[in-house]
């Protein structure tokens, strides 16, 4: 695969996922049990720091263990590390800075590397290096989103991973920004948790964190009925009951934004249930991995480009569901 192709690879992956674990572990012998207790809770990834010693072992264990997870090195601040992790089987590198000969190195030899950085010149330099993804670091210290908005706003095909200070109650606010691909951080495996081997806990931690990225929330369910003077009529009965009003749209009539009333057998036995996320296409990619495939013919975007619904493949209850993007 060409270097440009695993970068496209590496982003998309790391989108989906949206959090990068950073990893410091000092017992190379749990690293399957970690990286099995990380995509147990939804994540797929890791950045394993060479602050720990032994961290190649533990990516070596972790790929051999699990070959589709995507495991990074993290810290990577020679070019002896870069070969270490690359026979480790690493996946990309990570840096907390830049270090165009170490950055050059490893791309070399084939292998993304998203050095870390947090100026217009960092940032210019990385783009001399031919990169388009890089660590923001740290993020939250240097001053969070609004920093890294006006930073970055000359530089139009740059992407960044912020780190240092993300937290789940920040991470919302990072990721709802188009040049953010995904945050890392250490706070999904707190030292006390990964001391005591409670890999459950991380596990809990993980899904909690995706589930709070995601942001499910019931959006409207939807009816189906024989013809629009069925529909007007139950969105009548809607608004005289509970003063949700009603509005005639070309295919359905709303009752406010809870009821949707079909004008004709739309999709689902009964009708359909949408679900609001903060990002369609993380929630379908967390979604498989439940067991709730999306239908991909039923996918949609907005007009610059972000997945806005997707129906599941399978009923549920007798409804359909679909997918929709919180506004
Ligand atoms: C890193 O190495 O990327 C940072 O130390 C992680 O920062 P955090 O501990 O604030 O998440």
């Amino acid at each position: 695969m060409e270097l440009k192709e695993k970068f496209d690879v590496l982003t998309d992956e790391l989108e989906n996922v949206g959090i990068v674990p950073v990893i410091k572990l000092e017992k190379v012998e749990d690293a399957e049990k970690l990286a099995k207790a990380l995509r147990d809770g939804g994540i797929n990834c890791a950045e394993v720091t060479f602050r720990a010693k032994g961290a190649d072992e533990v990516i070596k264990r972790m790929t051999k263990a699990f070959p589709d997870m995507l495991v990074g090195a993290g810290t990577v601040l020679t070019c002896e590390q870069v070969d270490a992790a690359i026979a480790a089987g690493a996946k990309f590198c990570v840096a907390p800075g830049l270090n165009p000969k170490v950055v050059k190195h490893c791309l070399d030899k084939g292998v993304p590397f998203a050095p870390g950085l947090s100026s217009a010149s960092e940032i210019e330099q990385a783009l001399e290096l031919g990169l388009n993804f890089a660590k923001f670091f740290p993020a939250e210290q240097a001053g969070g989103l609004p920093y890294i908005k006006s930073v970055c706003g000359p530089y139009t095909t740059m992407r960044f991973m912020p780190t240092g200070g993300v937290t789940a109650d920040n991470l919302n606010t990072y990721l709802s920004f188009k040049k953010i691909v995904c945050c890392g951080g250490s706070w999904i495996v707190p030292p006390a948790l990964l001391n005591a081997g409670d890999w459950t806990g991380i596990t809990k931690l993980c899904r909690e964190a995706i589930d709070k990225m995601l942001g499910f929330e019931l959006a409207h369910v939807g009816l189906n009925c024989k013809n629009d003077k069925e529909a007007e009529s139950v969105a009548d009965e809607f608004e005289k009951a509970f003063g949700f009003a009603k509005k005639v749209g070309n295919s359905s009539v709303f009752s406010a934004t809870a009821m949707e009333m079909m004008k004709s057998q739309g999709r689902g036995t009964n009708g359909h249930i949408a679900i609001a996320t903060n990002s369609v296409k993380r929630a379908a990619y967390q979604l498989e991995k439940r067991g709730f495939k999306v239908a991909p013919e039923t996918v949609k975007f907005t007009a610059d480009g972000v997945m806005q619904v997707a129906y599941l493949e399978k009923e549920i209850g007798g409804f359909a569901v679909h997918l929709l993007l919180k506004k």
